[in-house]
């Protein structure tokens, strides 16, 4: 299906004041500056389109959870100093609030060519309550409402949804491409089709797991979440975090996944060995425990049966990544595949390595990555979900590499799980009469 609202380009918006709602909720050092800025980046090609077309451009955004209340830490001025180096030689304007007389003046006396950026819209209560009267305020500063934060989209909120009854609304470039992409890869995936879904908690994934089990070949299980799923299966995980409350609905999901493998050919994997470490650190003393027995975990003695220890995890160990078999296993797996969509890391991969940014959790996912973007042959087409991932991604210097690298976490979640989401919803509808 493809995407059925309207967007910038159905319309015109030459010498108007377009509002354009982005996600700039980007990552900030404790010192302000901007950690990863892939969302300003992908937010680029809307706001360019505009000023070519001689727009006046408008841009609201929230950043963090400051509770409806006026916190300097969460102010948009380090976005607008980004935006305006990306955006030179076009003028980036900043004010400190996004409604009220300042602002109104502020808007009125912008040039085509220029954009403003308004303060944190999450300063103000109103915004998360998806306000009218804010809504209003906001609307009254434009002609026209682009939502282009498809990180935020999966929220009803002042500045996604009640926005758009007061003002004609359109979607932006990146909003487009987003539905757009994730939508046709879980309709239409070029087969096989192998998922692999990391992260903590399987409660807020499940329909996203539920649904790769309903269309995937292969679906892989990694990060914190499978160690729910192997005390599940009665391993003995050690010290390992894992979520007591969640053992019955990972057992569900195992059966889920068993009874489609015996209808199909499908193959449900969870991790058979991992790095396990009494603690999380650069230099954590590391080892490969492999409970099925591989031997990899003890390639010294290869051929030769491994020692006991190799098969257990100690009562104050760890797994902090997936082990050298299963992600070799998994990387094998994507030989064969059309399609790899991929959501959250395998192990701790935040921990930095003493030399570089590849920590000692972090192989099995570097693994992973190197199979999915063609180092053993097979390059299947990639889309990667947002959220932790994306940090992963910068950090290595790789974002580009794949297909389609989503902006949004929850929203891409969302949406990949069949959701609609109210951000979108509320757009104009492609065959509705423009009103423009
Ligand atoms: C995100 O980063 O997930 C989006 O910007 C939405 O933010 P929120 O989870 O605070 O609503
Ligand atoms: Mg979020």
């Amino acid at each position: 299906m493809s995407f059925n609202k309207q967007t910038i380009r159905d319309i015109d918006v030459g010498g108007k004041t377009v509002l354009v709602r982005a996600d700039y909720n980007v990552p900030l050092s404790s010192t302000g500056k901007i950690t990863d800025d892939y969302r300003i980046k992908q937010s680029l090609p809307t706001i360019k389109y505009l000023l070519e077309k001689k727009a006046k451009v408008i841009i609201i955004s929230h950043l963090g959870r400051p509770d409806g209340k006026i916190d300097k830490k969460f102010s948009l001025r380090p976005v607008a100093d980004e935006l305006r180096h990306l955006l030179a030689p076009n003028e980036v304007k900043f004010v400190h609030d996004c409604v009220g007389n300042d602002v109104k003046e502020t808007a009125s006396k912008i040039k085509n060519g220029e954009v403003l950026l308004l303060e944190n819209l999450r300063f103000h209560k109103e915004e998360e309550d998806d306000d009218d009267i804010f809504a209003k305020q906001l609307a009254e500063l434009a002609d026209i409402f682009v939502q282009d934060g498809f990180g935020v989209v999966h929220r009803a909120h002042a500045s996604t949804e009640a926005i758009t009854k007061f003002i004609p609304s359109v979607s932006g470039l990146l909003l487009e491409k987003e539905v757009d992409t994730i939508t046709n890869v879980m309709e239409i995936p070029k087969r096989p089709l192998v998922t692999i879904i990391g992260g903590a908690k399987i409660a807020d994934k499940i329909e996203l797991i539920n649904r790769f089990i309903e269309i995937s070949d292969f679906v892989s299980i990694g990060g914190a979440m499978a160690n729910t799923f192997l005390k599940a299966i009665n391993l003995d995980i050690g010290h390992s975090v894992y979520d007591k409350g969640e053992i019955n609905l990972a057992k569900d999901i195992l059966d889920k996944a068993h009874e489609k493998s015996t209808k199909q050919p499908f193959t449900f994997f969870l991790p058979q060995d991992a790095v396990v470490a009494k603690n999380i650190s650069s230099l954590s003393k590391t080892r490969i425990v492999d409970w099925s027995s591989h031997v990899v975990a003890d390639i010294e003695n290869y051929p030769k049966k491994p020692s006991v220890d190799n098969f257990k995890i100690e009562a104050d160990e760890m797994i902090l990544d997936i082990g050298p078999f299963s992600s070799s296993f998994i990387a094998g797996a994507m030989q064969l595949a059309g399609t790899v969509i991929w959501n959250g890391t395998m192990g701790v991969t935040e921990t930095p390595g003493l030399h570089g940014p590849v920590g000692p959790f972090a192989r099995g996912t570097e693994i992973i990555v190197e199979s999915m973007l063609g180092e053993f042959g097979n390059r299947p087409f990639s889309l990667v979900g947002g959220g932790d991932t994306v940090g992963y991604l910068e950090s290595r210097k790789i974002i580009d590499s794949f297909d389609h690298v989503s902006t949004g976490g929850g929203a891409s979640l969302e949406l990949m799980a069949g959701r609609k989401l109210p951000g979108v919803e509320a757009l104009m509808d492609k065959k509705e009469k423009a009103r423009i």
